[in-house]
This record gives structure tokens, C-alpha cells and sequence, in this order.
């Protein structure tokens, strides 16, 4: 697929208002920046620090309030004030999540799984191309980390999101630790998931941390929490390479949100993200050139 020609593979670390001015006072060493526009829509110090920041650095904008899952639809004005500070940025990529968390004007500070059938796949096409025709571009969705699924789903969460991509000209952003710790979570095999998506939509993929915690005794076992409060861990590194095997080099994401280090910390994790990068497309060239 074309991508934004500023969208280098290479990869980006997440930028949070904690970093905001070292990250304005030096540029970053890594390859872009991510930001959540809802951080920055009704603080305008941070978003003249981040227009500056804007001019100099790639930036990708990924949101976290535009409910595209939502039965009642499209937070509009929401949308509006994203679109605004979209055209100021001009970023290389916008993305959200395939999940809802506004319910009749009421915001829900997480983001809710939705069913995967025929009927929810309509309801949220129309929405995509709501977001896609206000931003004129195309919008990546994102697969949700999950931790329960639907009694009557018709579809793999992969079927869903490759026909939403043939419905709506979508782009995906693959979440690898999603991929990971929903695969652990729900009981199926990453690789599998990985294999099932098609490789031409994914236009971006995120690394996150994540946390394991101990069911209640009812349940038992043990439930991993996508925290974005720890390391990459080694599984999802694991997977990662097998995500840039089918899908190519593509623009990768750190993003660690809780208990947030040093900024420094996190470009030591997008250094390693860069080295697996740069080993898998080494395999690949002596593989052409064991031909
Ligand atoms: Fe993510």
C-alpha cells in the first residue's frame, strides 16, 4: 500500500503531556511521534507547544474519544473539534479503536467490546466512512484488547475487521500486544489472528505492556490487562517479528501510558522495535539470496 512518504518504518514512541516540552526543547531520536488528540483539544498551551512540536517531527494522531462501536453513533461536534487540530497537524496517520465508549451523550472512560456480526459490522461501516469523509483520509482501526467475547458472534474479530476494510476503504493498525494478550485472554493462537488479517490494510502496528492479574477464585487463572504501564514483553516481541514477516515494514508504535518513564526509556523500546525490524528484513534478503 502507499504510504505517507514522512511515514518511514521505523519506529515511534507515544507523546504524553509529561514529555511534551523535553520532547519540544530537543527533537526526539526516534522515528515519529503518537499523540491522543483529547489531550490537547481544550488545553492551548499544550497545543501551540505541540504545533511547534508538529513542524519538525512526524506525528500520527490516535483517538481515543471517537466511538465508532457506538449504537447511537458518531459523537459529531467530538469529531469536529478532532478534524480541526487534524488539519492543523496534517499527520501521517489518524487511528482509533474498533470498540465504543459513548452511550446516549454519556462518556465512559474505557473501550467496550462489541459483537461480531453482520448487523454490528453495517452499523459500524457507516460510521467509518462518517469519520473518513469528515477527515478526508482514510481512518485506521485498531483491534481492542479483549477480555470477554459474545455468545451469538458470527465472525472472527479478523473476518470483521478485513470486511470492514473492504467496505470502507479503511486502513487497520494492528496492536500486536492486543493480538497477544486478547489471544491469551480469550483462548486462540496469535500467529493464527496474525495470519488472518490482510497484510496490503495494515498500515501502522503498537507495541504496548501489559499486566497480568489473578481472576477471582470463581474463575481462576490469570487475565492479562493491557496497562501500557511495562516493557514490551518477550511473547509479543516474538510476535512482532512474525507481524513484520507477513505484513512488511511498517510504522510501529511504543506506548506506555501508566507509570510513565523517563522519555529516554521509551525510546530505548523503540530502539529494540527498530533492531527486530531490521533483522526480519535481513532474513528476507538472504532468503533471495539463497535463490
Ligand atoms: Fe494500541
Amino acid at each position: 500500500m502507499q504510504l505517507d512518504a514522512r511515514a518511514a518504518p521505523r519506529a515511534g514512541v507515544g507523546l504524553r503531556l509529561p514529555h511534551l516540552l523535553e520532547v519540544a526543547a530537543a527533537a526526539p531520536r526516534v522515528g515519529w511521534l503518537e499523540i491522543h488528540p483529547e489531550n490537547f483539544l481544550a488545553n492551548p498551551h499544550a497545543r501551540e507547544v505541540l504545533l511547534d512540536i508538529a513542524s519538525r517531527s512526524a506525528l500520527s494522531v490516535h483517538t481515543v474519544g471517537i466511538s465508532v462501536g457506538s449504537a447511537d453513533g458518531v459523537d459529531r461536534e467530538h469529531l469536529s473539534r478532532v478534524v480541526a487540530l487534524v488539519d492543523e497537524l496534517d499527520p501521517i496517520f489518524v487511528s482509533g479503536h474498533l470498540a465504543w465508549s459513548t452511550h446516549r451523550g454519556r462518556f465512559l472512560n474505557d473501550l467496550l467490546p462489541i459483537p461480531y456480526d453482520d448487523e454490528v459490522l453495517r452499523v459500524v461501516a457507516a460510521h467509518v466512512d462518517e469519520v473518513q469523509d469528515a477527515l478526508g483520509r482514510p481512518y485506521l482501526i485498531e483491534n481492542p484488547a479483549s477480555y470477554v467475547g459474545f455468545d451469538g458472534a458470527t465472525m472472527t474479530e479478523a473476518e470483521f475487521l478485513s470486511e470492514l476494510v473492504e467496505r470502507t476503504g479503511c486502513r487497520l493498525l494492528c496492536d500486536v500486544s492486543n493480538v497477544y494478550l486478547s489471544a491469551v485472554n480469550m483462548g486462540y493462537d496469535p500467529y493464527d489472528y496474525i495470519g488472518a488479517l490482510p497484510p496490503a490494510a495494515v498500515a501502522e502496528l503498537h507495541l504496548g505492556g501489559y499486566t497480568p492479574e489473578a481472576q477471582d477464585d470463581r474463575l481462576g487463572g490469570e487475565v492479562l490487562i493491557d496497562s501500557h504501564a511495562k516493557p514490551i514483553a518477550e511473547p509479543v516481541w516474538a510476535l512482532y517479528a512474525q507481524a513484520l514477516r507477513r505484513f512488511g515494514a511498517r510504522p510501529t508504535l511504543i506506548e506506555w501510558d501508566a507509570d510513565l518513564p523517563a522519555f529516554e526509556r521509551l525510546t530505548q523500546e523503540a530502539a529494540i522495535a527498530d533492531e527486530i525490524a531490521a533483522a526480519v528484513s535481513s532474513e528476507g534478503y538472504s532468503r533471495a539470496a539463497a535463490r
